[in-house]
């Protein structure tokens, strides 16, 4: 069976986020269970590809409203990620550094998926089903069963994940005429509250949409930035399956990126030698709990919330606790945590603005929690890896989070779990954070259970095999 999987974004080519983890792992392990899964990306100029050989196996040209633009596909030649890569180069569009946020990025995303349809409906490529992910690629299930151009691949099914559908990619009716030959009696299943939404589309007009955990799933219908009553209506076509990690990557035993490595069975002394280099290299204490947090500093992951807490902690557990802070986003956050260096007990407490691969791979590895307050968590990788090198998670009850940790109060738990997006609850789980930590054989014995979980790719790349052969067309 051959896959494309298209997406924005697939770890190590270009990451922002967990959808890049995503997509950079799950067709390694579907092609490790025997199916053909290709990835489709932009391309970016940025050193994954700069460092690497490509070929190029198509080159067209194609319309975007009033302009042509020409284009390349291109293919990775070493097939060093486990998965055949191809990057779709448009210059002028598609042929830049950053992954988002230029001011044509809505050309850009609609450029992309032109060509990749142009691509394989001129070429002999004979999917058997595409796979899109989010809304940057939410237009393909309408284009190909909607359009004229591309009537030669009408049949082929589509699976649609929702990584976060928080972000609908919507844009005006103006931007109409980028969509090819479009049947008009269907043109009313681009659009959600009288605009063009490919999310709302795709949701529409794929065969089956996925939601990256189950309860986010629940979720959308009431939380999902204006689709709710799409998602209660579409809501039998949609499954929840939770993400995987790639264990290859993420390898306590053997992450080149960590100081010392960590022994699942006696993670004791692991655990402890990457406590200390992080602890030296920020100038904080050893032998207090170490709290970190790391991700985008949005209000969806709760970080608002991050620098009343720490304040507020660090003023009743003076001396008893340290944090330390790896984030970029949103400007109040960042100058708020920025300005925590300067009050009393600040000597507990270091914040790294910016975007840091290998200090990641090291704060999940040598801290001792792993604080989460999401708002919305469709999934949540961190948590994840924070499991694997015996961190204990500290989240809130929602999506992705609620159905991979369990409170360590609970028969066989191992993380600390809370119910609201607010300080008092943060708070209150620091204290806890902080009493589980001076029971050192309690700690010991969680860490060992976190580290024995399997959160590994192979199941859940299963489910979405079982789910492609269930929408198989019938020849
Ligand atoms: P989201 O995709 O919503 O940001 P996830 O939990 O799914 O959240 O994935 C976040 C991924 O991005 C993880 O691999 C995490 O380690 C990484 N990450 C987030 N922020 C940073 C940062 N500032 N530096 C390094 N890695 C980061
Ligand atoms: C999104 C979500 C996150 C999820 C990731 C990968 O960015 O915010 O919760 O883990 O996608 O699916």
């Amino acid at each position: 069976m051959k896959v494309f999987h298209l997406s924005a974004e697939c770890y190590p080519v270009a990451k922002v986020g967990g959808l890049a983890d995503v997509v950079g792992a799950l067709p390694k392990y579907q092609n490790l269970a025997g199916i053909q899964a290709s990835v489709v990306l932009p391309y970016y100029n940025r050193k994954f590809v700069q460092e690497s050989e490509f070929e190029i196996v198509f080159e067209g040209s194609t319309r975007l409203g009033r302009k042509r633009y020409d284009f390349q596909i291109q293919k990775e030649t070493t097939d060093k990620l486990g998965f055949p890569l191809y990057l779709i180069y448009v210059p002028g569009l598609l042929d830049r550094p950053e992954v988002y946020s230029y001011p044509d990025e809505r050309e850009q995303f609609i450029m992309f998926q032109l060509a990749f349809l142009d691509w394989i409906t001129w070429s002999q490529q004979k999917p058997d089903l595409i796979h899109c992910h989010d809304h940057h690629v939410g237009l393909i299930p309408f284009l190909l069963q909607h359009s004229a151009l591309y009537k030669r691949l009408a049949k082929t099914p589509t699976v649609f994940t929702i990584h976060n559908g928080q972000y609908h990619g919507a844009f005006g009716y103006d931007k109409f005429d980028y969509l090819p030959e479009v049947n008009m009696t269907y043109a009313g299943l681009l659009d959600w509250a009288g605009g063009i939404n490919p999310l709302a589309s795709a949701v529409k007009c794929c065969d089956k949409f996925t939601t990256v955990s189950p309860s986010y799933l629940e979720e959308l219908s009431y939380n999902s930035n204006g689709l709710e009553y799409l998602f209660y209506l579409e809501r039998a076509k949609g499954l929840g399956i939770i993400n995987g990690i790639d264990t290859e990557v993420w390898n306590p035993q053997t992450d080149p990126m960590l100081p010392a490595h960590i022994d699942a069975q006696k993670p004791d002394t692991g655990k402890l030698n990457n406590k200390a280099a992080l602890c030296e290299r920020f100038g904080l204490p050893l032998d207090k709990p170490l709290v970190s947090f790391i991700g985008r500093l949005v209000v969806e992951k709760g970080a608002d919330l991050i620098p009343e807490a720490i304040s507020r902690s660090l003023a009743e557990h003076a001396g008893q606790v340290s944090f330390l802070i790896l984030g970029a986003g949103d400007t109040v956050t960042e100058e708020a945590l920025q300005a925590l260096h300067t009050i009393k007990n600040a000597d507990c407490y270091k914040t790294y603005i910016g975007y840091n691969e290998q200090l990641a791979h090291q704060i999940y590895a040598g801290s001792d929690f792993l604080l989460m307050p999401s708002r919305v968590e469709p999934c949540g990788l961190n948590q994840l890896y924070a499991l694997r090198y015996g961190t204990v998670p500290m989240v809130r009850r929602t999506g992705g989070l609620k159905d991979t940790v369990l409170d360590f109060g609970d028969e066989g738990g191992y993380g600390i779990c809370f119910n609201q997006a607010s300080v008092d609850d943060i708070c209150s789980s620091i204290s806890r954070a902080i009493t589980l930590y001076q029971n050192r054989e309690h700690l010991d014995l969680l860490r060992k259970r976190m580290m024995a979980l399997n959160f590994s790719w192979n199941q859940s790349a299963q489910q979405y095999i079982n789910l492609y052969e269930s929408l198989k067309p019938i020849i």
